[in-house]
């Protein structure tokens, strides 16, 4: 079983790559959804459209939650989680920094998850219990425990007025520390090159689960540790995320709660 979802997996996220490679730098339709720029283009839906065929081919009967289809078929216990362009605003800008997020979940448990970055051709696959990969190569946090010598990066909500804790406040703690903080527009890469060993930590507010399903299990079985802000396991559907190599995790944390580290 776990080959054949593997394979559809694999098999859906090339198509939807077919399709942001196929529009990327041409010209497409945008639109903003409930704010100015949290945007949706036609190639979100066109993506979307083809790896839920992909999916539905093989199994018709498995629950899709996806960002722009919302919840389809419900009633079974396998789970998959799209995002059909995660960094929709670097897309329309023509910013290669976008991928395709798919994490699966079975019974609650994200048992597998891909990320793909068509522009940069980074595949970032993961299996529970099983390792991360990029390009099928072995994947692991950096070593780094000193959080003053971090590289860090983070994202900001769109929706700004629906989020109550204050982003800029955390940010401007890391950045007060001297600390280079990064900001890519897509969190599904910034997990999977926290998981690379690229950045020694990410944070953000409100994010969703297409968001972070894939990227979620890639960074566990890289070695990485993933919670919400006060050092709890942490849940996909969590509005609070925190993903470290594991040894700066406590030092983010304290930050993050504004105590002294
Ligand atoms: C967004 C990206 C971005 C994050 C936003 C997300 P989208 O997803 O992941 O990095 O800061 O919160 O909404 O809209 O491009 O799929
Ligand atoms: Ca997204
Ligand atoms: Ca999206």
């Amino acid at each position: 079983m776990n080959d054949l979802l593997k394979n559809t997996l694999l098999i859906a996220i090339h198509e939807g790559a077919h399709i942001l490679k196929h529009y990327f730098e041409g010209s497409f339709e945008i639109r903003s959804k409930d704010t100015l720029n949290n945007l949706v283009t036609e190639v979100d839906k066109k993506a979307e459209d083809a790896i839920i065929e992909v999916i539905r081919s093989e199994f018709p009967a498995h629950f899709i939650l996806s960002e722009e289809a919302g919840e389809l078929s419900t009633a079974s216990n396998y789970k998959w989680i799209i995002d059909p362009i995660d960094g929709t605003v670097n897309f329309a800008h023509g910013i290669p920094i976008c991928c395709i997020s798919i994490g699966l979940e079975l019974d609650g448990v994200i048992i597998m998850g891909a990320v793909f970055n068509p522009f940069m051709n980074e595949l970032f696959f993961a299996e529970k219990g099983k390792g991360a990969f990029l390009n099928n190569k072995p994947l692991k946090v950096s070593m780094n425990d000193q959080l003053e010598s971090a590289c860090l990066v983070t994202g900001f909500p769109y929706k700004w007025a629906t989020v109550e804790a204050d982003p800029i406040s955390v940010f401007e703690r890391f950045i007060r520390k001297g600390l280079p903080v990064r900001r890519l527009g897509s969190a599904a890469i910034d997990l999977c090159w926290v998981a690379a060993g690229r950045f020694d930590g990410f944070w953000e507010y409100n994010l969703n689960p297409w968001d972070i399903a894939a990227g979620y299990l890639i960074i566990e079985e890289a070695g990485g540790r993933i919670s919400n802000f006060k050092g709890e396991p942490y849940s996909v559907y969590d509005k609070e995320t925190l993903a470290t190599n594991g040894n700066i995790h406590e030092q983010m944390l304290a930050v993050i709660a504004n105590l002294p580290v």
